[in-house]
């Protein structure tokens, strides 16, 4: 199935990749290679808070990745400029390494992303596990400029690389009777300093309904301005999920398994109220503790309106025909 992406809007040149930018797979994977190398807090990629005791990572073997990063695009579809590499990756949240969003990218500097397999299960009928190699090799990368809405009202506009992850689900085979997809990240305490912490559930759990992650914008990212993801943004993968709040997009991915119940996840088992399943970006119903009807995009002063599912309304609404979106937040 392949649908027009963006109906909202013409498909903008930026959404076609350039050849250029289909990375040369061999050299994708070289930088790979090369990159390889408490209290208590209820807000989904909460506020500042306190920074878990860092472990000692382990002994790096990185050599710097000094290709310089490149988009084909420099807005987004709606005309918004891309923000800049510097604060795409130096404003994270990761909680797995610390909560502190300007420490995510030096307490994962070393994070080991090679090698790297995920499992994909569950109800399929062709269950495999995949290695970000065969991934690339298989499905390749394009561009795709995505806004991102995290839940504390904050956005960027980032070119992710990366694929649809309904074509690995296809691939899988998923079985009739296949609902939902549920997502975990690596459990690494040695490499993770926050997985330290007893305050939260790990590892990292996400889910979408099957038909959400069937939907073409739905991705999984391997790189974004053109340069593999580094630690702090999910390396080695990641999903991308632009009409739902920044958590859904769960990074750092180890295992994805269908099913037919609703997975539990992280934030939605901390705390329910605040966070639910679906999590789509939605001006009209805030969180219980600040109003989510607009929101600071990073790089830019005052604040702008926040638009219904991120601006993704006309590709995405009929996910949700007929379903109270107050009652499903
Ligand atoms: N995935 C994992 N495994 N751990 C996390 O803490 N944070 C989420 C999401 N994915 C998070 C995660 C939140 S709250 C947001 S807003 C986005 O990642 C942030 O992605 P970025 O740091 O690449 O901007």
């Amino acid at each position: 199935m392949k649908t027009n992406l963006f109906k909202s809007k013409p498909i903008p040149s930026s959404e076609i990749t350039p050849e250029s930018l289909y990375l040369n797979r061999r050299e994708f994977l070289k930088a790979l290679g090369i990159v390889s190398a408490g209290s208590l807090i209820l807000a989904a990629c909460g506020g500042r808070t306190t920074t878990p005791a860092a472990g000692s990572p382990p002994a790096p073997t990185v050599t710097q990745d000094t290709t310089a990063p490149s988009a084909s695009a420099t807005t987004d579809e709606l005309g918004d400029a891309l923000t800049s590499y510097d604060d795409i990756t130096n404003y994270n949240n990761f909680y797995e390494f610390t909560t502190d969003k300007a420490g995510v990218a030096r307490l994962s500097k070393n994070f080991k992303t090679t090698p790297w397999t995920i499992e994909v299960g569950g109800m399929v009928n062709n269950p495999k596990t995949y290695s970000v190699d065969d991934l690339l090799a298989k499905f390749g990368q394009q561009e795709r400029v995505y806004r991102l809405r995290c839940v504390e009202a904050w956005s960027m506009v980032i070119p992710w690389m990366g694929f649809e992850l309904a074509g690995l689900l296809n691939e899988v085979e998923p079985m009739a009777s296949a609902k939902y997809v549920y997502f975990e990240t690596i459990l690494d305490e040695k490499q993770m300093p926050g997985q330290k912490s007893g305050l939260y559930p790990w590892p990292y759990t996400e889910g979408l309904r099957l038909d959400e992650a069937m939907h073409p914008l739905a991705i999984l990212a391997t790189g974004m301005y053109g340069k593999p993801l580094p630690p702090q943004d999910g390396a080695p993968i990641r999903l991308v999920v632009p009409w739902k709040y920044g958590f859904k997009s769960i990074k750092s991915i180890v295992k994805i398994e269908l099913t037919d119940k609703q997975p539990a996840t992280m934030w939605n088992t901390i705390a329910s109220n605040e966070y639910g399943f679906y999590s789509n970006v939605n001006p009209e119903v805030s969180h219980p503790r600040w109003s989510q009807a607009s929101e600071r995009r990073i790089g830019e002063a005052g604040r702008r309106k926040t638009l219904m599912f991120n601006g993704y309304e006309e590709d995405v609404a009929s996910l949700y025909t007929g379903m109270d979106l107050k009652m499903n937040y």
